[in-house]
């Protein structure tokens, strides 16, 4: 049997854009350059990591209350642009391959970092496809760790390999990959170059593709 996992952020919604708005806005407040290719770094990263990684870009050492106030900060201006967020910001052809998946009984799982996942698939009306959900509250080691995939794996009782992994973040795709599942890249394919097939977006998968993954091919 087997199994689709999806990562939220960049792959089902357009929420990617909103993460890095609600980054850029902290780093224009610190003095820290940030463009949409340092962008590229933080996503499937833990929204710890991105600041870490923020405030290594601006070499800046801060006490543990201040990283907690602007972590706070930070995910207080990201939940200001999802607040109105429905299910039109569902990127295009998701729900197609959805369905589709679902009308084959094949088990599908969310495999996201993020600790709004749960909100957003609701927001966008898209919770009942998922058997499993696993977010940023269950896992302790982020992507490139594969821990999410293997337990979204483990709790569709499905085996590793038979896993199939979309995902829009150069983390996620190494996450995937050490997992052992099929690496499927959901962007630019100069940026994803480690995935095992690259599509720009859900438009360019067709049933085919997908009823050849389900036979095993990649
Ligand atoms: C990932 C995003 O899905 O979730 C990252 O790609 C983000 O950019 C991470 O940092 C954590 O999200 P949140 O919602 O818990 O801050
Ligand atoms: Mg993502």
């Amino acid at each position: 049997m087997k199994a689709f996992i999806f990562d939220l952020d960049g792959v089902i919604v357009d929420t990617a854009k909103y993460h890095y708005h609600a980054w850029k806005h902290l780093a224009d407040h610190l003095d820290i350059p940030f463009t949409e290719e340092d962008n590229e770094q933080f996503k499937g990263v833990s929204r710890k990591r991105c600041l870490e990684l923020l405030l290594e870009m601006g070499g800046l050492t801060v006490s543990q209350e201040q990283f907690d106030r602007w972590l706070v900060e930070k995910n207080e201006d990201y939940l200001g642009y999802i607040a109105k967020m429905d299910a039109s910001e569902i990127l295009p052809d998701v729900p197609r391959v959805l369905d589709f998946l679902r009308s084959r009984g094949v088990p599908m799982a969310l495999g996201s970092a993020s600790k709004n996942a749960k909100p957003i698939l609701e927001k966008v009306g898209l919770t009942e496809y998922f058997s499993a959900v696993v977010d940023g509250h269950d896992t302790t080691r982020a992507k490139p760790d594969p821990q999410v995939f293997e337990l979204a794996a483990s709790r569709l009782g499905v085996a590793a390999p038979s896993c199939v992994v979309f995902e829009d973040a150069l983390a996620g795709i190494a996450a995937a990959n050490s997992a052992g599942m099929t690496s499927i890249g959901i962007g630019d394919p100069e940026v994803l170059t480690e995935a095992d097939r690259v599509f720009r977006d859900f438009t360019e998968i067709d049933s085919d593709f997908i009823t050849g993954l389900l036979q095993g091919r990649p």
